[in-house]
This record gives structure tokens, C-alpha cells and sequence, in this order.
């Protein structure tokens, strides 16, 4: 658009802007870049009529085609800036859910192992006693007696003499020492048990992603006794009485160290919701049933129940109500049985009634 003399009429006359103005020459030029509108020129002058020459216009067209250019290159750079930023943003994000991921991952193990390592020190702790009760220095007193009667040993020991008894205690002794050496052996294997099960914690954690499993041929019943034995001693000092139903049912393809890691976590929180009951009461019993295509394992207590209102919550993660609890159990366990194809549910008739947890597999 172009105009040579704005006092006289001319197609945008009308226009208060310019009457106001009080321009006397105004030129108008698009910014064109590649057959694309992207702004306008505006040059007015107010003080000499036709002040852009035919020579002057060809500048102005020229240095309208450049501005375009810059314009255009502005914007692609504020574009590249702007994904660059969001490069930057993303990048951030993944980071931070990958520290999500990890510190999640490194509760997860810590939990897991936190639950087998009070299991391991209950047994330590049996067996430091077991050693130190030991009637290992009986059997000094015993030989000091026999060295001091070498002489006349037979007289000694001679049935209604003074050392009449020794013979048939020391053979009692040794039965006592016996059984209490098979004992220590059977905790020591405990022992190595829960060694090797945190072992494999650690190991799945630092080897493999989150998401995948290390299948293999699995006997659900050796299962529940490998979770038992894990959790016997603290079992025992709970005064929880156990019982086992376990029936006939195919062996079954599933990561073993997560099946067992559920099942921790359930007889501990059976165990802990028996905390509430009277001893002599504390019952717990796991049952493993075959039906049609599903495999159950069940974890029934008799213990504290659970209140309608907190049903919905028990499988958030960090819903508690121990006072030492984390609510990290329900929660990872869950989501392990949803990774092996099962499903994990908690049902309570309420307060005081006791609970049924139940990890179901579909079979094959
Ligand atoms: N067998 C049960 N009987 C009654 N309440 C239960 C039972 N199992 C779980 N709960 C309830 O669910 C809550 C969450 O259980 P979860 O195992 O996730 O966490 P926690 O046992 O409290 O702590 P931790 O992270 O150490 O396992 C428990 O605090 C308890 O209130
Ligand atoms: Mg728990």
C-alpha cells in the first residue's frame, strides 16, 4: 500500500489513525517469506509528500524481504529453543523417575530384606542361647571325677559306690549333647537359608529390571514351608500356633523368590495382627488349594481384623496403622503378584474377625 500524498483522498481516508496522525506520505509493504504472510512494513512520514521515491521502494522491498528472512529465523530459533528446552525437561524427568525407580527399587529390597534379617537374628539369638546353656562343662566335671579316682576306678564306679551314677550320666549327657548338636545344625541350615534368600534379594534387585522375572518349575507346598521356616523362630516367639492344609496341586511356572517375598510379608502381617489377641489364641493357618484353573495360597489369622473404612487403603503404598510399620508390604507384594500373572486380596468380616489374605495363580 502506498501513499504519495495523504492530505488529498485516497482509498483509506476514512481511516482515523492516519487522519490523526497527520502523515503525509505512507507506505505499507508486506513481509513475505515464501509466499507466506508473516508481518508488515509500515513507514510513514509527516512532514514531505511523496517520500518514497521509486528508487527508495526498491530498498524498502529489498530490506522488507530481509526482515522477513530474520523474522522467520527468529522463530525457528525460538522453536529450537524450545525443544531444546523440553529436551532439557524431559531429560529431568527421566532422571527423576528414574531416582523414583530406584529408590523405590531399593525400598522394595530393603523391606524384603528387613523382613528376613528379624527372622535371622530371632535364630541367632536361639542359638547363642542354646550354646550357652550348654552342658558342655558337665562332662569336665565328669572326666575330673574319673582322673581323680584313676586309681581304684573300678571300685569307684562300682554300682552304690560314690561314682555309681557316673557311668549311666555321662551316657545321658551325651544324648543330651547329641540332640543339642542336631538342633544347632538345623538352625545353622536356617541360618544359611535366610543368608540365601537375602542373597537372591539383592541379586534380582542389582541383576535384572523391576519387571522381569526368573521363572522356573516351582512346588507351591515346598514354597509355603521355605516361607514357614523363614518365619518359624519369630513364629515361635509370638506364641502363634500354625497349621498347614496343603493340597495335592501341579507344580506351576513362577519366580520363586517373589512368590516367597509375598508370602514373607503375608505370615508377617498375620503375625503382627496377632499381636493383638491373647497368646494361647494367636492361630494362623496357611492353606494351599487347587480349583479348577486357579492355584490359592491362604493366610488366615485370627487377629485383629480390619475396620471397613480402612479397606480400601490397605494396598497404598505407606498405609500403616503399626506404629513401626512402613504400609510397604501389601503394596510391593501386590504389585510382585500382578508382575508372576496372580492377583493378591485381603478380606476382614471387620475389627476383631480375623483375616483371609489370598494369592491366586491362574494355572497354565
Ligand atoms: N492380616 C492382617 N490383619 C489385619 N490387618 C492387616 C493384615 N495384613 C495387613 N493389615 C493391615 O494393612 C496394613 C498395611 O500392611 P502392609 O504389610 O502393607 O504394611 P505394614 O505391615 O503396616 O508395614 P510393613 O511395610 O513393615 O509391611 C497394616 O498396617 C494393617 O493395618
Ligand atoms: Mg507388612
Amino acid at each position: 500500500m502506498f501513499i504519495g500524498d495523504a492530505s488529498k483522498p485516497h482509498p483509506f481516508s476514512s481511516d482515523e489513525y492516519l487522519a490523526r496522525s497527520g502523515a503525509r506520505s505512507v507506505l505499507c509493504l508486506p513481509l513475505m517469506r515464501q509466499e507466506q504472510f508473516s508481518g508488515a512494513l509500515y513507514l510513514e512520514n509527516n512532514l514531505a509528500t511523496n517520500a518514497f521515491s521509486p528508487a527508495r521502494l526498491a530498498l524498502l522491498g529489498h530490506i522488507a524481504s530481509q526482515a522477513a528472512i530474520s523474522i522467520e529465523n527468529a522463530r525457528l530459533y525460538a522453536d529450537v529453543e524450545r525443544a531444546r528446552e523440553l529436551t532439557q525437561a524431559h531429560a529431568r524427568l527421566v532422571d527423576t523417575a528414574r531416582a523414583v525407580g530406584m529408590a523405590e527399587g531399593a525400598s522394595n529390597v530393603l523391606h524384603n530384606v528387613g523382613n528376613v534379617l528379624t527372622s535371622a537374628v530371632i535364630n541367632l539369638e536361639m542359638m547363642h542361647h542354646a550354646v550357652g546353656s550348654s552342658r558342655f562343662g558337665r562332662l569336665k566335671q565328669a572326666t575330673a571325677l574319673i582322673l581323680k579316682h584313676r586309681e581304684g576306678l573300678a571300685e569307684f564306679l562300682a554300682p552304690g559306690a560314690r561314682g555309681g551314677n557316673l557311668p549311666s550320666y555321662l551316657a545321658a549327657l551325651a544324648e543330651e549333647l547329641i540332640g543339642e548338636q542336631t538342633r544347632l545344625v538345623e538352625d545353622i541350615d536356617a541360618m544359611s537359608r535366610h543368608i540365601e534368600h537375602i542373597r537372591a534379594i539383592v541379586q534380582v534387585q542389582q541383576t535384572y529390571a523391576r519387571t522381569s522375572l526368573m521363572t522356573e518349575e516351582c512346588d507351591l507346598a515346598q514354597l509355603i514351608d521355605d516361607a514357614l521356616r523363614i518365619q518359624m523362630a519369630a513364629l515361635k516367639r509370638h506364641g502363634v500356633v500354625l497349621r498347614c492344609e496343603i493340597a495335592p496341586v501341579p507344580m506351576l511356572k513362577v519366580d520363586k523368590h517373589k512368590v516367597l517375598q509375598i508370602l514373607i510379608n503375608l505370615i508377617s502381617n498375620a503375625k503382627h495382627a496377632l499381636d493383638g489377641v491373647p497368646e494361647g489364641k494367636r492361630n494362623l493357618c496357611v492353606r494351599l488349594v487347587g480349583e479348577g484353573k486357579r492355584v490359592r495360597i491362604q493366610v488366615v489369622d485370627d487377629g485383629m481384623g480390619i475396620a471397613p473404612e480402612v479397606r480400601e487403603k490397605l494396598f497404598t503404598h505407606g498405609f500403616t496403622t503399626r506404629p513401626e510399620g512402613h504400609g510397604f508390604g501389601l503394596h510391593s507384594s501386590a504389585l510382585a503378584a500382578q508382575m508372576l500373572g496372580g492377583r493378591l486380596t485381603l478380606e476382614s468380616q471387620g475389627t476383631g474377625k480375623g483375616a483371609v489374605a489370598t494369592l491366586e495363580f491362574p494355572l497354565p
